[in-house]
């Protein structure tokens, strides 16, 4: 891959647009380069961070029950594909699926985990699709018709959205499946603040290395010259939005370069890099009637940490 290749995803505009607003503020999609996604494939393996290790339970404890209720012959859509670990536990409980669309804007990781899916699952047709879950979105034309969709949105990714947001995806969702369909959500839910700070921060510093991987980053594909080092992280829960916020904070008076520009940060100056917002089950299900969805189960662990949602589409299935 060439070295300064220009970002042909807005990263350059982001930055300097969000580290000229007051509060700053960028938006956490960019944490996800190839550094980033493997930052945080490490995250996934912490102590600290229960929701993949639980999330990857449920669907091994419950994928019978999800498979009986889906039914034969479902075209699998998934937002946000990843390394694809949990679609496979999904697909192998599935009776039948004939398709599988992995959605992920990292293009390169996508081809290369699908490829791998359909090795494992050679009667399933997988038609990755490189692409930006957020923004609307059409099925390309050989997935069209057949059995019913299950969409799958795992990871609690849907947390990084603002609850308005969240509420437009779904609506989106929910329209990309219809008439008939379904839609599976790992969703984290709220707890005792003390252990959701401890996923986001933990000892190691994995995590504070994948946030500062975004000055990292901005050094690598921008020629911007910050040093990450002069930068903590820190994760604080922010109990009225029932969120935890992630903050760069500057551990000294310094300044950056980047596009031509100078930035200035004093000691305790703060870039909010991302929001992961918590749910009870109960708030969570009324975000998606209010979407349109009708809640159908939830599976959620002994400890009550994660719980995964199926949610159908009132007329279809
Ligand atoms: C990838 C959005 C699911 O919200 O837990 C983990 C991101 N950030 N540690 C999450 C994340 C810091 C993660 N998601």
């Amino acid at each position: 891959m060439p070295q300064s290749r220009p970002a042909a995803d807005g990263f350059a505009e982001a930055m300097v647009a969000g580290l000229s607003g007051q509060p700053r503020a960028v938006p956490c999609r960019y944490l996800y380069d190839s550094e980033g996604l493997a930052l945080f494939e490490r995250i996934t393996e912490l102590d600290e961070y229960y929701l993949s290790r639980t999330e990857t339970a449920l669907l091994a404890a419950h994928g019978g029950d999800i498979a009986a209720r889906v039914g034969t012959g479902c075209r699998v859509v998934e937002f946000g594909a990843g390394s694809m670990a949990k679609s496979r536990l999904l697909l192998a409980a599935l009776e039948r699926p004939s398709t599988y669309v992995p959605i992920d804007i990292a293009a390169d990781a996508l081809t290369l985990a699908a490829r791998r899916v359909s090795r494992v699952f050679p009667g399933l047709t997988v038609t990755p699709l490189a692409a930006d879950f957020l923004r609307p979105l059409t099925l390309p034309p050989e997935v069209a018709g057949g059995g019913p969709v299950l969409e799958f949105f795992p990871g609690s990714t849907i947390g990084n959205l603002a609850p308005i947001e969240a509420r437009d995806f779904l609506r989106r969702a929910a329209r990309l499946a219809a008439p008939a369909g379904w839609l599976l959500v790992g969703v984290d839910l709220a707890k005792d603040p003390r252990v959701i700070e401890a996923a986001y921060d933990d000892v190691q510093g994995i995590t504070a290395a994948f946030v500062r991987n975004l000055l990292a980053r901005a050094n690598r594909d921008l020629s911007a010259d910050f040093d990450p080092e002069s930068f903590d992280h820190i994760a604080r829960w922010n109990a009225r939005e029932s969120r935890i916020e992630i903050h760069l904070v500057a551990n000294c008076r310094q300044s950056a370069s980047l596009a031509g520009r100078r930035f200035r940060f004093r000691r305790g100056d703060t870039i909010h890099v991302e929001d992961c917002y918590k749910y009870s089950v109960e708030q969570f299900r009324w975000l998606a009637r209010a979407a349109g969805w009708q809640p159908e189960a939830v599976w959620i662990d002994p400890a009550r940490l994660f719980s995964l949602h199926l949610l159908a589409l009132p007329g279809g299935a």
